[in-house]
């Protein structure tokens, strides 16, 4: 696993076509040119499924929520300190004892076999050859010890679901694949109407996980329990023995309670604006959240970061690490388990590359005084 680099480091620029492969290698496909930048929607675009790409794209609502996040990061300004000795630049960091490549994971998505015939097997291997950690959506369509098996560190994401014995068989088998930690989403209550809802969307038919998750399906049972409350985390700490995080929190009141019933981390986020729309982008809660429960348990963010400057800012916020959702999707159409791995090395080095500009040489270094106006 790289955990250093030499920065500044650079990249190929936009659209630069990968090598081609290497003689005597046939059939072997270039690397894909895939980097973190907002431009990954519209070539996945081209080449996904119109429905797919809709579903995958969608916001819930007007899509208010989902078109403002990645803006309030670009909003903020920085104050880089200078003469500080950035010949050597680390952005390795550790997330409840994994040591990881850079504070950037790939954060829970649903069917990935709509983005890329191998789904989330491929994520997995992409996630892992980057040194990053994936968070395996319960709504995957591999089976978690396919994925296991092509993983490096991984946890496990849960619905907490109507019917609480398929949670807990769901969580019994995650555990005994292997999964790290579970990540409990607590802001989907119900799922409210998105502009894909009610398309059919290209799921492979093949699958029982798929037949049981796929949209339209409705079996009884599948969907979010809505009548959950806080003593759902210490439930599912006791039946796993794993460290519980939970994503979906935005006030620094809920962010408490969460950690007073027991939660290892809190992920701040609205969903990728997928649940309640004009829910407030994750970058303006970020703070308050940090200063509640940030000295007591890491608190992590997704929500509209595209660039490794937006990681910088994140982290200058009171992040210990971010979240990516549709990047990593967009980056398994385009380039399969290659393409995720592109991505996250993209991620890397661009935040790399900030944060010796911003005169950082480990994560530790950041800051919020590197916030122009503060945190
Ligand atoms: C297509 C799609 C599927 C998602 N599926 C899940 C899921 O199964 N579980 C979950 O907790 N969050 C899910 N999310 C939310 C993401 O984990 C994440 O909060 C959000 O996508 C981050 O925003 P970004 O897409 O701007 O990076 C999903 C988001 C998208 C876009």
């Amino acid at each position: 696993m790289t955990t250093s680099e030499t920065a500044p480091a650079t990249e190929p620029a936009t659209g630069t076509p990968g090598p081609p492969a290497a003689p005597g290698a046939p059939g072997t496909p270039a690397a894909p040119a895939v980097r973190a930048s907002r431009d990954l929607a519209a070539r996945a675009r081209a080449v996904l499924p119109a429905a797919a790409y809709e579903f995958y794209a969608a916001g819930a609502d007007e899509e208010i929520s989902a078109g403002e996040a990645a803006d309030a990061w670009r909003d903020r300004r920085l104050l880089p300190r200078v003469l500080r000795d950035v010949s050597s630049v680390d952005t390795g960091t550790e997330l409840l004892g994994t040591r990881l490549a850079s504070p950037v994971l790939a954060g829970p998505t649903a069917f990935h076999r709509m983005a890329h015939d191998e789904g989330e097997t491929a994520t997995a291997a992409g996630v892992a050859a980057a040194g990053s950690l994936l968070v395996l959506s319960s709504r995957a369509t591999r089976h978690p010890e396919e994925v296991a098996a092509a993983a490096g560190p991984w946890w496990y994401q849960v619905y907490w679901l109507r019917d609480a014995e398929i949670t807990r068989r769901q969580v019994e088998r995650a555990v005994a694949a292997g999964a790290r930690a579970l990540v409990l989403t607590v802001d989907a209550p119900y799922v409210p109407p998105r502009a894909t809802s009610g398309l059919p969307l290209p799921l492979p038919e093949d699958d029982e996980l798929c037949r049981a998750v796929g949209v339209g399906t409705r079996l009884p049972g599948w969907e979010q329990d809505p009548s959950l409350g806080l003593d759902a985390i210490g439930r599912l700490h006791r039946m796993s023995g794993l460290p519980v995080l939970v994503k979906g929190v935005l006030r620094a009141d809920d962010a408490r309670a969460c950690v007073a019933a027991g939660a290892a981390g809190v992920i701040v986020s609205n969903h990728g604006g997928r649940q309640l729309d004009r829910a407030v982008a994750p970058a303006e809660a970020l703070p308050a959240v940090v200063a509640a429960v940030g000295d007591r348990v890491p608190v992590l963010v997704d929500g509209g970061v595209r660039t490794g400057t937006d990681v910088l800012v994140a982290l200058a916020l009171g992040a210990r690490a971010v979240l990516l959702g549709r990047p990593v999707v967009w980056s398994l159409a385009l380039g399969g388990a290659a393409g995720v791995t592109a991505l996250l090395d993209s991620y890397r080095t661009q935040l790399s590359t900030a944060m010796a500009l911003a005169g950082c040489a480990r994560v530790a270094d950041i800051g919020p005084d590197l916030l122009h106006g503060g945190a």
